[in-house]
């Protein structure tokens, strides 16, 4: 389990203009608002850095009904699929181009023994998955079941290695099973087992909360075991790119010893970090929403931009040319278990304001893109935040999915700047932006402007100019519902989906939107 740490983040949230990405005088961009619109530069003359479409990777554990019955089914399973993997869900999520999908752990991965998982299925091993519910798993979905998945879904793969519970040997022996072109005896079965080529995997993760679940171990001991894996994954392939195991929320010490003793040995450091309103001791369903709640909720999610800002402030000192990426391998919302259902496998609805929690968050990350190059929003089915949830044979997208959907546009394209001095949203105590917004070009010369606000409430008039671009046609999409709880079930699988947004016009250039309440827009600019 995640565990939360004393340090105080001292940063806030700025209250003025913001300026995303450029790090020119601000001042020359202060903007003076027109009466009844909130007005906004978004600076297509100054663009920035890639938008990395690593950062919508997803994470898929043994954990519940996450892979099996969310993804494998078994090739006899009366549910159609193609070599054990379920079709629907699989066409449903090819559909968000995922570009790499983490696995098999979390927890898991730091007691799992990659052996068990391949060769004749009737000949695995059944092991306990200690971590999540005590339940068995017969090991049918494997290695080779996984890159299966991998290619369904024309994505990448990002392996966690056993690093608690398993051996430097152990490891190594799963890097040349996995990508050596040798005539080795790993790289003969891997054949024998029905794959002739090596694959090519796109991350090696080191142990996985090597603090806790994966260990408990002190930094300064990790470090150099982390030192010592890498060195044999290094050995058995040496252009792997390998993640550090990292942090939890404001452990920045973790960060800073990680990245002084093996910062040199890193393509990535991780970072977790969860929005659980309540607290782990009292979380609430996810289907409870009262403003409260959505509040507190959005509140939590937005200190994401805290944790990247001071963690990236710690990897600038090692690791000034930003070589190493922070990799929030672990993100979302962790709410109670929907009742009824085993504890254990963290199975939770998905309302709007998983909605808005995934959308802010994909905000940070292309704002913080230079340093940022991958995430794995937890997870992609059945567990926690999830895309989609099943139940047997039925399936439903969930909003969470539909943001996914709405923003794959923004993957691989350039991050531009903008300026904007947003109103702010209050309730109680709680006093945070209202308007959180980010804008792409693709190659093609598209802007997408994606636009959330959190609101509950009050709609907002938004006016924007574009230098750099003399925009003449406009579209978008939104994302809104009435309650703030609103989700799909099986029943009435389509209560939240995105719809035709006709809030937006040009006038010269100049963009005038109409964002409804807690909604979310993606506007495309040609
Ligand atoms: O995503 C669920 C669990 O959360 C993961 O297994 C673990 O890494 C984290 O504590």
């Amino acid at each position: 389990m995640p565990r939360l740490h004393a340090t105080p983040i001292t940063r806030s949230f700025p209250k003025t203009t913001v300026v995303f990405g450029l790090l020119a005088a601000t001042s020359s961009l202060h903007l003076q608002a027109a009466p009844g619109a909130a007005e906004m530069v978004i600076h297509a003359d100054t663009p920035q850095w890639t938008i990395d479409r690593h950062i919508y990777s997803q994470f898929a554990e043994h954990l519940g009904r996450g892979i099996y019955e969310g993804l494998w089914v078994d090739e006899d399973s009366s549910i159609p699929n193609t070599r054990g993997l379920r079709n629907d869900v699989v066409a449903a999520l090819k559909h968000l181009q995922i570009p790499a999908i983490r696995w098999p752990g979390g927890c898991f991965a730091d007691e799992y023994h990659w052996r068990d998982g391949i060769g004749p299925r009737e000949q695995r091993p059944v092991s306990v998955n200690t971590n999540w519910g005590g339940v068995t798993d017969d090991n049918a979905f494997g290695t080779h079941e996984f890159m299966d998945l991998v290619q369904q879904l024309d994505s990448e793969a990002y392996i966690s290695g056993n690093l608690g519970g398993g051996s430097v040997q152990e490891m190594r022996d799963w890097v040349e099973y996995l990508t050596s072109d040798s005539a080795s005896t790993l790289a003969n079965l891997r054949r024998q087992n029905g794959r002739d080529k090596p694959w090519k995997i796109a991350y090696f993760g080191i142990g996985n909360e090597s603090w806790g679940c994966g260990g408990a171990m002190r930094p300064e001991y990790y470090a150099d075991e982390y030192r010592r894996y890498a060195q044999y994954v290094g050995q058995a392939n040496g252009s792997l790119p390998r993640i550090a195991s990292g942090s939890s929320g404001e452990d920045f010490h973790w960060t800073d010893v990680l990245m002084k003793q093996a910062g040199t040995m890193m393509h990535g450091l991780s970072l977790h970090y969860y929005t659980v309103p309540g607290g782990w001791a009292n979380k609430g369903l996810a289907t409870s929403v009262n403003e409260d709640e959505w509040a507190e909720t959005l509140r939590l999610t937005l200190r994401m931009d805290d944790l990247l800002v001071e963690h990236s402030k710690i990897m600038d000192q090692y690791d000034p040319e930003k070589r190493v990426g922070l990799m929030v391998d672990e993100w979302g919302t962790w709410f109670a278990p929907e009742p009824g259902s085993n504890p254990g496998f963290l199975y939770q609805q998905n309302t709007l304001r998983d909605a808005m929690v995934a959308a802010l968050n994909l905000n940070l990350f292309h704002a913080h893109g230079e340093r940022v190059r991958m995430t794995a929003i937890a997870q992609m089915v059945n567990v926690l935040q999830a895309m989609i949830l099943t139940d047997k044979d039925r399936m439903l997208l969930t909003p969470t999915y539909h943001v996914f959907e709405m923003y794959k546009v923004h993957q691989d394209a350039t991050f531009i700047p903008i300026a904007f001095d947003t109103p702010r949203y209050r309730h109680g105590d709680i006093d945070l932006p209202m308007v959180s917004v980010t804008v792409s070009r693709d190659a093609a010369g598209k802007l997408h402007v994606s636009l959330v606000n959190i609101d509950p409430k009050e709609s907002i008039s938004l006016r924007a100019t574009v230098p750099g671009m003399t925009a003449t046609q406009v579209s978008g999409r939104l994302l809104t519902a009435t309650a703030l709880n609103a989700h799909n079930t099986f029943d009435k699988p389509d209560q939240v989906h995105p719809v035709a947004f006709a809030g937006a016009t040009l006038h010269d250039g100049r963009l005038d939107v109409q964002l409804p309440a807690k909604a979310i827009v993606t506007l495309e600019l040609r």
